[in-house]
């Protein structure tokens, strides 16, 4: 039996988190997965996390029972009021939909199944390149892909043509999968000028924008800042959809704690919409697990605990943003040849080094540095003892 049987290919940034961790070099450097980690190179599980979970733990009335198929309420509504604002129209309207979602990419694979169902001769416009997952997750459901170039190797900067020019073409009725901020691999997101020229085109066209936002108030700091694009396209009335992941600006990776978020024309449909999302929720997971949801329920629950939830996340991007410049700094004291700029102007969790791929297999064989194939380099595995010999080791392979 099972004779067409094939070995999958692992998933290639699994693959190398998994080589980093078997690489017992004192020396290795993870720029792998993208996950925070503190400048002693650990995990860092959020102080606020810590604090929530305390309370959840004193908690005599929590339990282990069923949630509703939607997931948490009270967190799926602190939810979609924080990507959208507390006074969003949407919101007072009551014109969204919003259920828990195995993080991200439960929430992506949520929304890809919906516009299958809802949008099924659409076509799912991706960038080139994105986030390795986003291909294979809209794939699975059966849509139609079509990716285009927003990275342009000769500025190391978007190629804002490519997207208008895409734009301008692509299929009716289309839907164009967006980074909501912190656009992964690049960490270069448009700006505000070249979003509404985005949404201005793809008013006209008729398109479907799908955010994902994984990085909100991870990328700057600030939860409004990041929160910018998504809440620009529901003031102008499209409708969107949007996948939330709270893995990076809660720090809960493993507990796959996220939300789909849908906003519409109206109420009516809105409800329709949520009806459609817990019932593919059933007949996948039932209902998204209970632990990270209820702990960011608590935060979102009690202000001063949110206020400490902001601190960590400056805390965070902080860090992040002080190793970028401290690479550029020692490449620029090194005299790497290159223009090293790029990256302190991209934002979020990862640079996109510009670095090739025989360059990153090269410095991983030699310096134990461990990038994806493609020179992403996760900012947040550097720190102060590990950030010179990053700088040594790219030195090294560009002059080579
Ligand atoms: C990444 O891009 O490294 C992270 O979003 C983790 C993942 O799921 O791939």
């Amino acid at each position: 039996g099972y004779s067409n049987l094939t070995l999958q290919p692992e998933d290639s940034i699994f693959r190398l988190f998994g080589e980093f961790m078997a690489d017992s070099s004192p020396d290795a450097i993870n720029l792998s997965i993208g996950a925070y980690r503190g400048n002693d190179g650990k995990p860092w599980v959020l102080p606020v996390v810590k604090k929530a979970k305390e309370i959840l733990l004193r908690d005599p009335q929590a339990n282990h029972e069923y949630l509703p198929l939607e997931g948490l309420t009270s967190f799926n509504e602190a939810a979609a009021k924080l990507i959208l604002g507390e006074n969003s129209p949407a919101i007072l309207e009551k014109r969204y939909a919003a259920v828990q979602t195995v993080s991200g990419t439960g929430a992506n694979r949520i929304a890809a199944e919906f516009f299958a169902k809802f949008r099924p001769s659409a076509t799912v416009y991706i960038t080139n390149p994105t986030w390795g997952n986003h291909k294979k997750i809209f794939m699975a459901a059966g849509l139609p892909i079509i990716e285009y170039e927003y990275w342009n190797p000769k500025t190391r900067s978007i190629n804002h043509a490519q997207v208008l020019a895409t734009l301008k073409t692509a299929l009716p009725g289309s839907i164009f999968l967006l980074h909501a901020c912190a656009h992964n691999p690049t960490g270069l997101d448009p700006t505000h000028r070249q979003w509404q020229e985005i949404a201005d085109i793809m008013e006209s066209r008729n398109l479907n924008p799908f955010f994902d936002c994984a990085y909100q108030g991870f990328a700057s700091g600030d939860l409004d800042t990041d929160a910018w694009a998504v809440r620009y396209f529901v003031v102008r009335g499209f409708n969107v959809i949007c996948a939330q992941s709270f893995s990076k600006n809660f720090g809960l990776y493993a507990e796959r704690t996220g939300c789909l978020v849908g906003i519409f024309g109206d109420e009516e449909v809105a409800r329709m919409a949520k009806s459609q999302f817990a019932y593919l929720l059933r007949c996948s997971i039932s209902h998204a697990p209970g632990f990270g949801a209820n702990i960011v329920d608590i935060v979102f629950k009690n202000e001063a605990l949110v206020r400490e939830w902001k601190e960590n996340l400056k805390e965070m991007s902080t860090r992040i943003s002080q190793m970028r410049e401290k690479v550029v700094q020692l490449l620029v004291e090194l005299k790497t040849p290159g223009d090293w700029s790029h990256i302190t102007s991209q934002i979020g969790m990862f640079s996109y080094t510009g670095l090739t791929m025989p360059q990153v297999a090269a410095i991983k064989m030699k310096f134990h540095v461990y990038m994806t194939d493609e020179g992403r380099a996760s900012m947040a595995g550097l720190n102060e003892k590990n950030v010179e010999n990053f700088a040594k080791a790219v030195d090294w392979v560009v002059r080579n």
